[in-house]
């Protein structure tokens, strides 16, 4: 359960060089990979893309790549927990690059607001409303309370707080999160965590979205009336959103042809 929905955050929080398997490198004396970069409070599940590799390495030697195998596992994942299944294309190649810095350029903040969210998606050929399905991936899983502290206990430098989020849930939130807090964790989608559901549509519309990124898609049009579609008609359909979305994701900056090569060990170069 623990290992499933840390495999989906390996699998969607890697966008930094689309999906070549980057973010298993492992850093060495003379580089610091992506898993070495600031935004990787959260980062684990590497044991599980690596022991599938060694089954897949011992029945049929440099044929499938490690980008492959976190797609597929990320999507198997996902079903576990009663999400949607669908077909992943395969065919990706490992890159040999991986650097810690551009997680912090590339990859979206939890306190981005709404017009760096549509850009950075952009960039990647996503469009607003790959931005508001792929962002009901925090129907599950949890987040460090350092994460919202700033949203919570000093918002605008005044020892304020964030006002788009539910007054009434605030204090629930700051009884969990002390301000210096650096270990407790907070569910993203308390209640059914565990569960792969659209509930995080009718938390978001509540306004009790984590980050400001979840509270963000209230901000636009398009989102926003996402948002409200799915919370009011039970997620009608979200599911099959969501499998188109992942799809296009799993096609940001793949590698083909001779590009890259297929890595022996997803966390070491050839
Ligand atoms: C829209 C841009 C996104 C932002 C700004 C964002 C940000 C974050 C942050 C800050 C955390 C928690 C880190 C921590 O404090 O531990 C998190 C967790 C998570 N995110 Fe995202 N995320 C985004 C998109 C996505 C997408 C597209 C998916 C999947 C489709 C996803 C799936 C997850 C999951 C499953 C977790 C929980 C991991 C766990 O339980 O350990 N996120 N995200
Ligand atoms: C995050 O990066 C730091 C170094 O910058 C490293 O010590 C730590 O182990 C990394 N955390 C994870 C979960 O990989
Ligand atoms: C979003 O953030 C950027 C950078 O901080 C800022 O320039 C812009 O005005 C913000 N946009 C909105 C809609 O808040
Ligand atoms: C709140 O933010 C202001 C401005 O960034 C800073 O000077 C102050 O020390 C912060 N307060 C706390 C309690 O962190
Ligand atoms: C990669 O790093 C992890 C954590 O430091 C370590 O456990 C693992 O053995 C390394 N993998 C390889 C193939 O060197």
């Amino acid at each position: 359960m623990h290992i499933t929905r840390f495999v989906i955050l390996l699998f969607c929080h890697r966008l930094p060089k689309g999906c070549d398997g980057s973010v298993l490198i492992n850093s060495t004396s003379n580089n610091q990979a992506e898993k070495d970069g600031p935004p990787n409070l959260s980062l684990r599940g590497f044991q599980v893309i690596d022991a599938a590799k060694t089954a897949v390495e011992a029945a049929c030697p440099g044929v499938v790549s490690c980008a492959d195998i976190l797609a597929l596992v990320a999507r198997d994942a996902i079903q576990q927990i009663k999400g949607p299944f669908w077909p992943v294309p395969l065919g990706r190649r490992d890159g040999r690059v991986s650097i810690a810095s551009e997680s912090l350029t590339q990859l979206p903040a939890p306190f981005a607001n709404i017009t760096q969210l549509k850009a950075q998606f952009a960039s990647k050929g996503l469009n607003v409303k790959d931005l508001a399905v792929l962002s009901g991936g925090h129907t599950v899983g949890v987040s460090h309370c350092s994460t919202i502290a700033t949203r919570l206990y000093n918002f605008t430098g005044k020892g304020d707080t964030d006002p788009s989020l539910d007054p009434r849930y605030v204090p629930k939130l700051k009884s969990i999160c002390f301000p210096t807090d650096k270990t407790t964790l907070l569910s993203m989608d308390p209640g059914s965590s565990k569960t792969f559901d659209e509930d995080y549509y009718s938390v978001v519309l509540k306004r009790r979205g984590l980050f400001e990124s979840d509270a963000a898609l209230l901000n636009d049009k398009i989102t926003s009336a996402y948002v409200k579609l799915q919370a009011q008609s039970h997620g009608k359909t979200f599911f099959k959103d969501f499998q188109d979305s992942m799809v296009k994701m799993g096609k940001i900056g793949v590698l083909t042809g001779k590009a890259g090569e297929i890595r022996r060990h997803c966390a070491v170069i050839n």
